[in-house]
């Protein structure tokens, strides 16, 4: 072989040989929340359909602005990581942290982020308690920054958790901490003003894009909805909305996962023939599991314009996401470019269906 084949072919190979270390790395995520509260095990979890599993929640104690865990899940939460990598080795873990627990906890994470000395505190106690229970990463669930004042605040805690956990990666040589966030998915939850785009881009790995409850049954009684359509042609509200507000607060496509729910919302029918999206009904029946609607035998509808399945029986009708919504909804993240998504949450899904139609959809 003449030296410049030998040359050539030797490029050529580190080429491949770091496409293949760059597409092995941090390439997507096929997201699941796993949540304490919901009775599903760990050791129950299917983690193949998953790249990163969330475990939710861990609490802010505000006497002592320290991250904690509850005594009930401390068994579950330490042995998560572990749990979970012998069925998956590659698989991610994040600790949740908050989650939609009310004013209560709103009001908490906004006076914890509002002095340097309280962000301090909680940074270093949620690096600590990561570390010491084996997560990959932390995930900030503060449902939802309201004011100027959480805004500045939310910028500074996440840039002071990027330098933290900056430090921590040196000090002891392991990859960082992951740092992510759940965040509002529509103008119809939450102003998504009080996000400090900027400083998301430059210090979260991504945030999780909260693109549900969009048109809940308790809202909306009178007439049937799209709980979490991925388009509106009838105007405001859709999932596609939120992420294009949230690519306009400068957080690039590549930093946002697409939430699906994995439940419905249920409503009773005023005509039992009168079955359509925006069908009259009596009034709202509350959130349903996806496993839940499945056991309905009702009869199934997807509609593509909207990207949404429902299915009636009688006079009861959900909406909800099945299988074929979660897949279009999958292939729109994957076309526009996104960082992947996420499912909220793994316990309401019947037999991994959903799991496996997201994570196929998306590929691999
Ligand atoms: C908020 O902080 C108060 C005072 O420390 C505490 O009693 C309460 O449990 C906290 N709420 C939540 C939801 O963590
Ligand atoms: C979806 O539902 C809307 C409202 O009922 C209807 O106008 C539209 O034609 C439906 N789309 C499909 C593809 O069935």
């Amino acid at each position: 072989m003449a030296t410049s084949q030998k040359l050539s072919l030797l490029i050529l190979t580190l080429l491949v040989v770091l496409q293949l270390y760059f597409s092995s790395a941090e390439a997507a995520i096929k997201g699941g929340y796993w949540y304490s509260g919901s009775g599903l095990s760990v050791s129950d979890i299917n983690p193949s359909h998953f790249t990163h599993l969330f475990c939710a929640f861990a609490d802010l104690d505000l006497q002592t602005n320290t991250l904690t865990i509850s005594p009930a899940n401390a068994a579950q939460f330490s042995t998560f990581t572990q749990t979970l990598q012998a069925k998956n080795p590659s698989v991610k873990t994040l600790l949740s942290i908050g989650g939609g627990g009310g004013h209560d906890l709103v009001a908490n994470f906004s006076k914890m982020a509002s002095q340097a000395s309280s962000r301090k505190t909680f940074i270093d106690s949620s690096i600590q308690l990561a570390r010491k229970n084996n997560f990959h990463g932390l995930d900030l669930d503060w449902e939802y920054p309201s004011t100027n004042t959480d805004k500045t605040n939310f910028g500074s805690l996440i840039k002071e958790w990027r330098a933290a956990v900056a430090r921590d990666s040196s000090n002891t040589g392991k990859p960082a901490l992951l740092l992510s966030a759940a965040v509002g998915g529509s103008a119809q939850i939450t102003e998504l003003q009080f996000y400090p785009g900027q400083d998301i881009a430059n210090n979260l790995d991504w945030v999780n894009v909260m693109a549900y409850d969009l048109f809940r049954s308790d809202d909306y009684p009178t007439l049937t909805q799209p709980p979490a359509p991925l388009r509106n042609p009838r105007g405001q509200f859709s999932a596609d909305e939120g992420v294009t507000k949230w690519i306009q607060l400068g957080v690039p496509q590549s930093k946002l996962a697409l939430g699906l729910p994995f439940y419905g919302f249920k409503w009773s029918l005023s005509d039992p023939n009168q079955h359509r999206l925006f069908a009259p009904a009596t009034k709202g029946l509350g959130q349903v599991k996806y496993k839940d609607i499945k056991n309905a035998g009702a009869q199934i509808v997807y509609n593509s314009t909207f990207v949404t399945n429902y299915c009636f029986k009688g006079t009861d009708w959900f909406g909800y996401d099945d299988t074929q919504s979660i897949a279009a909804k999958v292939s729109y993240a994957k076309q526009k470019g996104l960082f992947g998504y996420f499912a909220w949450q793994i316990e309401q899904d019947s037999n991994w269906a959903l799991s496996q139609a997201a994570s196929q959809a998306w590929g691999s």
